[in-house]
């Protein structure tokens, strides 16, 4: 389903026609579906909810816009966070503290004592020494951490090198060889409530097999730990499934994966949590922008949009594609490259691609950028971060300002 639909031969969000919203807000903009948002948050919990328990965190560097995490909030959703400042969006937005999850590689000390002061419920732990330091840290306050630990199945998970998170050589976890006996000297540390294990082994996953692979390999931890005489109460199975950016691109269905997770998790009689963030936010956004210039090009022509690598960065980053399409197509094709005006070759989105014929003026969209879109901007090139519209209905409201480059620069 989309909610980004032609109407009357123009592009809409929703009832919205997205010329209205350039009229009104400039581009380049993001534009966000509540419709969309909220459909693709029922559908997740609705495929992976049956177990009773079932926690739902949304990944909030997929999209920390305060007014989306209000709306997940709203849905059931709290947050599965991996810094101060995400801790901070989280609670602004409303979700309650009980619902955080803390995963990430690097929490300082700083990080960790917030997130005990706020009294979240879920630190992932990436190390031995982490759990230490935590534990101290909770029990100077009289009160226990809840943790799990987060280990590294050493699965490949298919995916970019760059998004890639569960094999032994990335930063990621403890081996999974190492964390019975790592389980054991942390479960004795006063300040810790150590709970159960986490994983995450990457994101845009295409197939199901290393995610099953990869939970397989967390159940026989669970068993081992369970014949040690150790209770496991809660297994987080992270993210990471992946959707289609380009049309007849196949991935996993919810209903697939959450067939896959009853199967699997049968008989683990734990709570289990799912830290989703791109298949929630990534197809109910758009990035709109506007044509400057169609240069002539050695080969192809150069569509010179005014969106650039800092206000998407997946292309230049992983070489990311995302569907452009003219908001008003007059029923032309051209072949193009399509590139931002940012002073770097990286700062393309498109080579050689089909795509709607567009004039100097025109608008356009970049697909399925609603998650890894706005939330990796930059100012690069003194480029003001771009605005945010959340559309509902026939309603549109500005949640995220523009944002000056010299106001926000030193
Ligand atoms: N949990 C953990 C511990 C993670 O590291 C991530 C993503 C997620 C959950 C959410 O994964 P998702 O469901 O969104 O796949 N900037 C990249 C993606 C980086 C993902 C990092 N970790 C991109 O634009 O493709």
């Amino acid at each position: 389903m989309s909610f980004f639909h032609h109407r009357d031969g123009v592009l809409h969000a929703e009832d919205v026609p997205l010329p209205a919203i350039a009229e009104a807000v400039g581009t380049p903009v993001h534009i966000y579906s509540a419709a969309a948002l909220r459909h693709a948050a029922d559908a997740f919990s609705s495929a992976l909810g049956a177990i009773p328990g079932t926690r739902f965190a949304f990944a909030v560097k997929a999209n920390p816009n305060t007014a989306v995490l209000r709306l997940l909030a709203r849905a059931g959703y709290g947050a599965d966070i991996v810094s101060g400042g995400e801790l901070r969006r989280a609670l602004a937005a409303g979700m309650r503290a009980k619902d955080i999850v803390f995963s990430g590689v690097g929490k300082t000390d700083r990080e960790l004592t917030d997130a005990l002061d706020a009294g979240i419920g879920q630190f992932s732990l990436e190390l031995e020494e982490e759990g230490q330091v935590l534990s101290a840290l909770a029990s100077a306050r009289n009160v226990r951490a809840p943790v799990v630990l987060r280990v590294n199945p050493d699965v490949d998970a298919g995916t970019h090198a760059k998004i890639s998170t569960g094999r032994r050589e990335n930063k990621f976890g403890v081996a999974i060889a190492e964390a019975p006996a790592m389980y054991g000297r942390l479960a004795r540390l006063a300040g810790l409530d150590l709970r159960g294990v986490a994983l995450h082994i990457g994101s845009q996953l295409h197939d199901l097999a290393p995610l099953e692979r990869a939970y397989r390999r967390v159940g026989a931890l669970v068993a081992e730990l369970r014949a040690a005489g150790i209770a496991v109460t809660q297994v987080d199975l992270g993210g990471g499934l992946g959707i289609p950016y380009a049309a007849g691109e196949i991935v996993p269905s919810l209903v697939d994966y959450g067939a896959m997770v009853g199967r699997v998790t049968a008989g683990w009689d734990v709570a289990l949590t799912f830290e989703p963030g791109r298949v929630i936010a990534g197809a109910a956004g758009v990035l709109l922008t506007r044509v400057i210039w169609v240069k002539p090009g050695a080969g192809h022509p150069f569509v010179i949009v005014d969106a650039a690598m800092n206000d998407l960065a997946r292309p230049a980053l992983y070489d990311a594609f995302h569907r452009f399409e003219a908001v008003a197509p007059r029923g032309e094709r051209m072949v193009a490259n399509i590139a931002g005006p940012v002073c770097e070759s990286g700062d393309t989105f498109a080579v050689a691609r089909d795509i709607d014929r567009v004039r100097r003026g025109d608008l356009a969209v970049l697909h399925t950028t609603g998650a890894y879109g706005a939330a990796m901007a930059s100012t690069y090139n003194c480029r003001p971060i771009s605005p945010q519209v959340m559309v509902d209905g026939g309603d549109y409201a500005i949640v995220g300002e523009r944002r000056d480059p010299v106001e926000l620069a030193a």
